[in-house]
């Protein structure tokens, strides 16, 4: 029998086939150290929203409308307007365009069920109700058919400028706008579609990467100034200028050969990211990837 090789992911060594099955998590599990950890009535508003959300992906429902609470609100109203500046200043122009026309305001959390009718109309993509962080290949999996899986709980209050697990105002602010821009649609549902396709752990690892550094923590190029682009950056206030302007971060081209083979740590501030030149480049450069990697999806 043929041996599954070993790779590395985050700095440990994993088995290749767990990029191809991976597990699924049936319950809500806070990590050590997470700030809503001994708060009783966060986990168990937590607990609510996972298992609407779970029902309401697995059973294809759509995403269910939510009545946020007060405490709720009050923490977007927080984050928001903060992140609005900081978008204004240094998000890429595409970003900028598409936060205009879907009108996501300061004030409310937008119900993921109206802005997924909303991009649809735009890019025949819509908005997949997640019940917190999915595994890589199940959330491309999503993406292959045109649904991008997003969480509709807050982080908690106590720390309303970081969370260690994707939320709704990483996933509004982040990763919904630019859903709104046919090429970056295109993007994403190649990723999706090599993802799922290819039989190879290596493989998904690679596009996982190249994905990573460009649709979740991408920097890039417009006229002379280099924007924000990734939803990871996009959806932290420290992480904007952070990628932006600290000396600790590595700022190098997107070379595709260099992206893929390289590791990160998700539970810190990024100090590695790569510039790429504009979206149609991502594009060829995927499209040569999985060219080369015989992933029959093109
Ligand atoms: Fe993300």
């Amino acid at each position: 029998m043929k041996e599954t090789p070993t790779l590395t992911e985050y700095g440990a060594a994993i088995d290749a086939q767990t990029m191809v099955t991976p597990p699924d998590v049936t319950e809500l599990e806070l990590e050590p150290g997470h700030p809503g950890q001994g708060d009783e009535a966060y986990i168990q508003r937590r607990k609510a929203l996972f298992a609407l959300c779970r029902k309401h992906r697995l059973e294809r429902l759509g995403p269910p409308l939510i009545e946020y609470t007060p405490e709720e609100t009050r923490i977007w109203r927080e984050v928001s307007p903060k992140l609005d500046e900081l978008h204004i200043q240094h998000a890429s122009r595409l970003y900028l365009d598409a936060k205009r026309d879907l009108a996501i305001t300061r004030d409310e959390i937008p119900q993921l069920r109206c802005l997924s009718e909303r991009v649809q109309r735009e890019t025949n993509m819509h908005l997949v109700p997640a019940e917190g962080a999915l595994p890589y290949r199940t959330f491309y999996e999503y993406i292959a058919e045109r649904g991008f899986p997003v969480t509709q709980f807050i982080r908690h209050g106590s720390h309303p400028e970081f969370t260690p697990e994707p939320d709704m105002i990483h996933d509004c602010l982040g990763h919904v706008p630019p859903l709104m821009n046919r090429d970056y649609a295109e993007l994403l549902t190649l990723i999706g579609k090599a993802a799922s396709a290819t039989p190879h752990g290596e493989q998904v690892l690679a596009l996982k990467r190249f994905s990573w550094f460009s649709i979740e923590f991408g920097l890039i190029e417009e006229g002379a100034d280099t924007k924000v682009f990734g939803a990871g950056i996009l959806s932290s206030t420290g992480e904007i200028p952070y990628s932006l302007f600290s000396s600790e971060v590595k700022r190098q081209p997107f070379v595709t050969d260099v992206v893929i083979t390289t590791d990160y740590d998700p539970s810190r501030m990024q100090d590695q990211l790569f510039i790429a030149p504009s979206l149609p480049f991502l594009r060829r450069e995927l499209e040569a990837l999985v060219r080369r990697f015989g992933i029959p999806v093109l």
